[in-house]
């Protein structure tokens, strides 16, 4: 297989439309997710209209072992992992204190344990190989603490620091790490999360869209890629001067059914 992609969270949303992105260079895939008869039309479509190889890997990320169990079925492949795309994740809105706990440690286990996991078992290969892209899915999320989705930001926030941490430490080593940033984008997210009705995803951003932005940053080696040019103002510009307690208001008015009309 030729610069192999592996994609996880490849059976919707962002996930899906990166796989696009990548086989239509001609690049063949190894896609993840739990859902494997999503996985398999993805990998039919694919194979039929670009030619490329795909391999489908159906997995549970949070399940003890899973990673480790995907990366013996890349050596006992024979393939080579030259681009990881970091993407399977999930929100859930409601208050710290009322959360299921199983439920905010299964996103933590996704978003954040199982992001640095697969980061750790591939990387390796790519800096002996000199040669490598990862692309971690964050989030606009990242940037600031989010009431009324406190874990979720938080992992956001982890998967941003590790990204650029480790970016800086491969420098030079024709490895690069890049985190994607997008803000509400139209997938499956809103409805797993329960903030379809919210003001945030009034005017979501496409999947084709986040993950062409995400591909192109990628492929020039950039720390990070916010996907919105409006939100990228706001983040970087506005946000440093507002003053922490509104800006958390306004975030979880945001997330909100209705904007706040709870
Ligand atoms: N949509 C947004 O507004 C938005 C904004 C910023 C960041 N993001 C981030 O974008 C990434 C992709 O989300 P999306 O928006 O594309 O949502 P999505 O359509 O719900 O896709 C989530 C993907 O993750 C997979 N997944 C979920 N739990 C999994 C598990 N336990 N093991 C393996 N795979 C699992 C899902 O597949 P299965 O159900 O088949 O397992 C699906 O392919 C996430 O990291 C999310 O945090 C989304």
């Amino acid at each position: 297989m030729t610069d192999l992609g592996l994609v996880t969270g490849a059976s919707s949303g962002i996930g899906r439309a990166l796989a696009h992105e990548h086989a239509r260079r001609g690049r063949d895939l190894l896609v993840v997710a739990r859902r494997q008869s999503e996985l398999d039309d993805l990998a039919a479509e694919l194979r039929t209209s670009y030619g490329v190889s795909v391999s489908v890997f159906p997995r549970d990320l949070t399940e003890a072992g899973s990673r480790r169990a995907l990366a013996d079925y890349v050596a006992e492949h024979g393939l080579t992992v030259d681009y990881l795309f970091n993407n399977a994740g999930f929100g859930r809105t409601g208050d710290f204190a009322g959360q299921d706990w199983s439920r905010l440690s299964e996103m933590i286990e996704l978003n954040v344990v199982a992001v640095t996991e697969l980061m750790h078992l591939f990387l390796p290969g790519m800096i002996a190989r000199g040669r490598g892209r990862i692309l971690n899915t964050s989030s606009t999320a990242a940037f600031m603490p989010g009431p009324g989705q406190a874990v979720y930001f938080a992992t956001k926030a982890f998967v941003n620091s590790v990204s650029k941490a480790v970016a800086a430490e491969v420098s030079g080593t024709g490895v690069t790490v890049t985190a994607l940033c997008p803000g509400a984008v139209d997938t499956g997210f809103a409805d797993t999360a329960d903030m379809a009705d919210s003001l945030l995803f009034k005017s979501a951003g496409s999947a084709a869209s986040t993950a062409r932005q995400g591909y192109t940053a990628m492929e020039a080696g950039r720390l990070e890629v916010i996907t919105e040019v409006g939100m990228g103002l706001m983040i970087k510009g506005l946000l440093p001067f507002t003053p922490e307690r509104l800006s958390m208001e306004i975030i979880r008015k945001l997330q909100s059914p209705r904007g706040g009309a709870e």
